[in-house]
């Protein structure tokens, strides 16, 4: 079983990768969307998204833990989309995914992100143009929801999608429509899995053990993918894999000091505020103690206050 670190834009960064796959047990991370409109991204604005991608053939585009990362891209146009997926294959990121699910308005305005899946053929576009823009041997993946509105093109989407070379698939078990609203229909996904032959990651409301027995049960899959999850509990891939129990609270407050300890490092302590309390916030629905410190810090506004408590 292999168990994937979710994209999530403005929450699982550099830093929180870095974290959460030095607790370990899981095997690939995808970082968040990096948005191409027109033109080639530069390797700085790369190493922004992507830390790890800076000497790669030292470091090997991993966490300090060694785990795998991969760069997602999200955009419409597959010269662009392309262009910028040779880049990040010469730059080392272990393959290239492309966001075929992100909901937000903005970025549906913009032709990117969910909206493209009320057109398979624009999918197939897209995903041909990379396969063909880089080496065979790398790993070209996509990250769809189930559809826009419905589920009516969920297959076509996915056989789109693998036409044009994909050499996986990751399913979150929505429509755009349905949001992030319980439940993530895991029964599409075998019906994904069932019609085409590449490798499918099942993603969607995995949260604990008993989530994830059941979704690998339902959705046929090997494969998943964690996000909301991982945040509310720290080594939830190792739950998973039966590999260690629930992490105890005074572990997850070293992991607070550790990620205190990075993020006000430097010129980021601005946005660190922000960030431990949105943390906090997926944490409590795991931990009542981090309930009770969320009420003590909401009201804080500098790092230093913040650390102080903490
Ligand atoms: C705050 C937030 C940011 C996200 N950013 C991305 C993203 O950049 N790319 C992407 O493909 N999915 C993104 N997602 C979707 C997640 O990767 C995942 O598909 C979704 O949260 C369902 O999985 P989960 O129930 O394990 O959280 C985001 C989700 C959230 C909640």
């Amino acid at each position: 079983m292999r168990v994937v670190l979710a994209p999530m834009e403005g929450v699982l960064d550099h830093l929180m990768r870095d974290l959460l796959t030095k607790v370990g047990g899981y095997d690939l991370c995808i970082t968040e969307f990096v948005r191409v409109v027109d033109q080639l991204i530069s390797d700085k604005a790369f190493f922004r998204f992507c830390p790890e991608l800076r000497d790669a053939d030292v470091y090997g585009s991993t966490t300090a833990a060694g785990t795998p990362v991969r760069v997602q891209l999200l955009g419409q146009n597959p010269q662009c989309m392309s262009d910028n997926a040779a880049k990040v294959i010469e730059l080392g990121s272990h393959g290239v995914d492309i966001n075929f699910g992100c909901p937000s308005k903005m970025v549906n305005n913009n032709r990117g992100g969910a909206i493209l899946l009320k057109d398979p053929e624009n999918l197939y576009q897209i995903v041909s143009a990379i396969r063909k823009s880089v080496p065979e041997d790398a790993i070209v993946s996509a990250k769809i929801r189930l559809g826009y509105e419905d589920k009516s093109l969920a297959i076509e989407n996915a056989q789109a999608i693998e036409a044009a070379g994909a050499n996986e698939l990751t399913v979150h078990a929505r429509t755009k429509l349905e949001g992030y609203k319980p439940p993530a229909h895991w029964q599409w996904i075998a019906k994904i899995k069932q019609s085409i032959d590449i490798p499918v990651i099942a993603n969607g409301d995995i949260f604990n053990q008993s989530d994830a027995n059941k979704c690998r049960e339902i959705s046929t899959c090997n494969n998943i993918m964690v996000g909301r999850g991982a945040l509310m509990l720290p080594n939830l891939a190792h739950v998973i894999k039966q590999t260690a129990s629930v992490m105890p609270w005074h572990e997850v407050q070293k992991l607070l000091l550790d990620y205190t300890r990075c993020e006000t490092y430097g010129d980021k302590s601005k946005y660190y505020p922000n960030r431990i309390k949105q943390w906090l916030k997926y944490l409590k629905l795991q931990y009542t103690e981090a309930d009770a410190l969320f009420q003590e810090i909401r009201t804080l506004k500098t790092a230093q206050a913040i650390t102080n408590r903490l």
